[in-house]
């Protein structure tokens, strides 16, 4: 028996449970469920506003005490190390059993630990009738500072949707080249830059071009914005992603949005978009083919919702 080699978990609320899904199907190829997923792909839990740990299986056992053998025959050698323990859904175990599990694993590794400036974390827990122990990743919530970027509008987008536009977009594959063909102040090219995808921001309008150049000055990175209506941008990409215009200071009538659309067809094959309300048509008149929507609602305005359409050519 083989289990995959990562575990990860998940946290989210309730109103992007659907987008949460389709973000583990973008990067893993499959959903997460019950907001755990076991896959051989390696990422790190940061790039997603979803994923809270990572467990890099070492071993495992459906007994315990040979778990803990196996990890004495590892006969891993660490000055500073932690234990953590994982409570999964099917996990019964009281809490003072936890503790002295983890005690076990602690005199099974050579070194004395350190709980509070740890050099390397482990974590056991029980999943589906195994004991698992393996390195533990936490997403780390550096890219909270982005929260505090020098320009922010009202109409930018939430960084937790942000951050699984840039994986809907990049869909689990290296090197992808990504265009935000109406990134405003920058809010996803921020996450992309972060997640270190290759991408390049597009504004008509020339203060936001300033406000978004600003925006990743401050935190060091290094994108292309071009200040362009899209229809004028040339360069080809393996995806865009669309956050149309929707409110007072960018509007659009039907007639703009189709032009959004249909400009940024002419340069890639692949385009996430996001609309305010439903565009079937209009994505239906620029040829292309709708492959999953998502919807969200913002957290006590069910009228104010999203909705993403992930299309192709
Ligand atoms: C909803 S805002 C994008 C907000 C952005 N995601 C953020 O978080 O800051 C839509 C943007 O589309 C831009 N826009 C409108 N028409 C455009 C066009 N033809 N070409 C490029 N950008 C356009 C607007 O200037 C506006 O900044």
């Amino acid at each position: 028996m083989q289990l995959n080699k990562y575990l990860y978990l998940f946290g989210y609320d309730k109103t992007l449970n659907d987008l949460c899904k389709l973000e583990s199907k973008s990067i893993f190829g499959q959903e997460e469920k019950d907001k755990l997923l076991i896959s051989d792909i390696d990422i790190d839990p940061s790039i997603s506003a979803f994923i809270k740990k990572r467990l890099e299986i070492i071993t495992f056992s459906k007994d315990y005490t040979t778990l803990i053998s196996k990890i004495k025959e590892k006969n891993i050698c660490i000055e500073g190390f932690k234990a953590e323990y994982l409570v999964l859904d099917n996990d019964k175990t009281e809490y003072d059993q936890r503790l002295r599990k983890l005690k076990d694993v602690g005199l099974s590794i050579k070194g004395n630990p350190d709980y509070y400036n740890p050099t390397i974390t482990y974590g056991l827990c029980f999943y589906k009738e195994f004991w698992c122990f393996g390195l533990l990743n936490k997403n780390s919530f550096d890219w909270h500072k982005h929260n505090k970027k020098p320009r922010s509008y009202s109409h930018s987008i939430n960084i937790h949707i942000a951050k699984a536009l840039v994986n809907i977009a990049v869909n689990g594959k290296k090197k992808q080249t990504l265009l935000d063909a109406c990134c405003g102040v920058g809010t996803i090219i921020l996450e992309a830059c972060f997640a270190k995808v290759d991408i390049d921001g597009c504004d008509i309008n020339w203060k936001v071009c300033r406000d978004a150049r600003e925006n990743l000055a401050h935190f060091g990175y290094t994108s292309t914005i071009y200040r362009s209506d899209i229809k004028d941008i040339t360069k080809k990409y393996d995806a865009a992603i669309i956050d149309l215009p929707y409110n007072l200071l960018s509007s659009a009538t039907d007639e703009d949005t189709l032009h959004i659309i249909k400009s940024t067809t002419n340069i890639t094959n692949r385009l996430i978009i996001v609309s305010i309300k439903d565009i079937r048509t209009l994505i239906n008149e620029a040829n292309l083919e709708i492959l999953i929507t998502c919807s969200i609602s913002k957290r006590g305005k069910s009228n104010f919702a999203r909705t993403i359409w992930v299309c192709e050519k």
